[in-house]
């Protein structure tokens, strides 16, 4: 095991990620032949499932109901602005007709380029399209049957003919296509490094250089330098930071203490790949509180669902996602274009802000007035952001020598939104 590669090149621009941190809702898609075994897209490696046993899944995989414009209308009815679908996963199997391989969605029975048909309905609906693709490739005979592998206890070995770098041309020809035949996308995911297989054993510099010769705008994700495990790593190389199933307690920062673009990826269940038996899910407040946690701490979420193997977003993840939206719809100007505040976080809840809109978002039911720490004299109105009343600043009986503090009441003491009541405080100047 060797150190990570520092010695790349940081590739972090404001502009390019601008949109990335306006928009910061997006949704994961994980989806291969794994949906077919139903027990998570790690299963090849943990069950050590040989390439033959393996080939079942690529000869039956017919996603009769896979219509990826229903999912991008989901996705836009729950606020999300943007989604990452994994082109090909650890697996090696792509979901696009590469001219590379064989182990492609149109040699199966589905018969049809899926990523295509995912880029245009998606791109119908508004949203910028992110692609995942695996640095790992458990099915090209180039990769090294290391500790990760499914057949790293089979007795298989590489002979004479293993060529690593074979494999390297290859990842690198895969992106090429993914980035010159399907238009402009806005994402690109890689994932992911560990061990010696980290920065150049991938040739990231040449990688990078060559996406952005092909797609200047497109922002990269940190994990051609990184694991899973980067809020410490943060960013060596690409755009943005994604720590997995985690919310940094406090955002994250460069060495100067800049803060970096950053995007958690959690899952709606508890796994990436549709998983039959899983259904330990996030309720729809749980899911709002976490959006809200990563905008106060200036970061994005990518929520992912795992369609089945027939195409369709299990029904328990569609009703979560739709409740989603229905908070989104009236509170998503407290997160779009928002981020930290310079206030501590209240006790009551949370803070997001935009300029010199403040927005707190009340997530435990008061025992009277909410207390505005350090915003006495400086809040110009407060509003119920879901249908514009009007609270007034007053100044309690009971708290009237807080002169520091700003106070408000929410109408009959009670949250008119119990899973976050969002009230818009317009302050005087700049920022708070
Ligand atoms: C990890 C896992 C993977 C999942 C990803 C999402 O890299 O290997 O299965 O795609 O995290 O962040």
């Amino acid at each position: 095991m060797t150190a990570p590669n520092t010695n790349v090149t940081n590739q972090l621009t404001g502009s390019r990620t601008d949109w990335h941190t306006h928009d910061r809702f997006g949704l994961f898609i994980h989806w291969g032949l794994y949906a077919i075994p139903a027990r998570g897209e790690w299963l090849r490696k943990q069950e050590k499932i040989s390439d033959a046993q393996y080939q079942v899944y690529f000869d039956e995989f017919n996603p009769t109901r896979y219509d990826p414009r229903t999912w991008a209308s989901l996705a836009k009815r729950a606020g999300q602005k943007y989604a990452v679908l994994t082109a090909r996963h650890h697996e090696g199997f792509c979901l696009f007709d590469s001219k590379l391989t064989d182990f492609k969605a149109t040699n199966t029975p589905a018969g049809r380029d899926l990523v295509r048909e995912y880029l245009d309905a998606f791109r119908e609906e508004g949203l910028k399209v992110g692609l995942y693709n695996s640095l790992l490739d458990w099915h090209h005979p180039d990769y090294p049957i290391d500790r990760l592998h499914p057949l790293r206890d089979s007795g298989v070995t590489r002979d004479d003919t293993y060529d690593f770098s074979r494999y390297v041309d290859y990842l690198h020809g895969l992106v090429r296509e993914l980035l010159t035949n399907y238009g402009k996308i806005d994402i690109l995911w890689l994932d992911f490094s560990y061990d010696d297989m980290t920065g150049e054993a991938w040739r990231a510099q040449e990688l990078v250089n060559m996406i952005r010769s092909l797609q200047p705008d497109i922002i990269i994700n940190n994990r051609l330098t990184t694991g899973h495990t980067n809020l410490k790593t943060g960013l060596q190389m690409g755009d943005f930071s994604t720590p997995e199933q985690i919310i940094p307690s406090s955002g994250m920062v460069d060495a100067q203490g800049n803060p970096l673009p950053w995007e958690a990826c959690i899952t709606i269940n508890e796994s990436w790949g549709y998983s039959s038996g899983d259904h330990n899910c996030k309720n729809p407040t749980d899911i709002i509180h976490m959006l809200v946690e990563c905008v106060s701490k200036n970061g994005n979420l990518l929520l992912n669902v795992g369609p089945d193997p027939k195409g369709e977003i299990p029904d328990e993840h569609v009703d979560i996602l739709e409740q989603v939206g229905r908070w989104m719809r009236k509170n998503s100007e407290s997160i779009y274009g928002c981020g930290s505040s310079d206030l501590p976080k209240p006790e009551w809840g949370r803070y997001t802000q935009n300029g010199n809109i403040l927005y707190a978002h009340i997530l435990d039911k008061p025992m009277g007035p909410i207390s505005l720490n350090g915003l006495g004299g400086r809040v110009r109105k407060a509003r119920l952001l879901s249908n514009g009343t009007e609270l007034a600043i007053s100044k309690p009986w009971n708290a009237a020598d807080c002169v520091d503090n700003a106070f408000f009441y929410l109408p009959g003491n009670r949250m008119p939104d119990p899973i976050d009541t969002v009230v818009m405080l317009e302050l005087i100047g700049d920022s708070a």
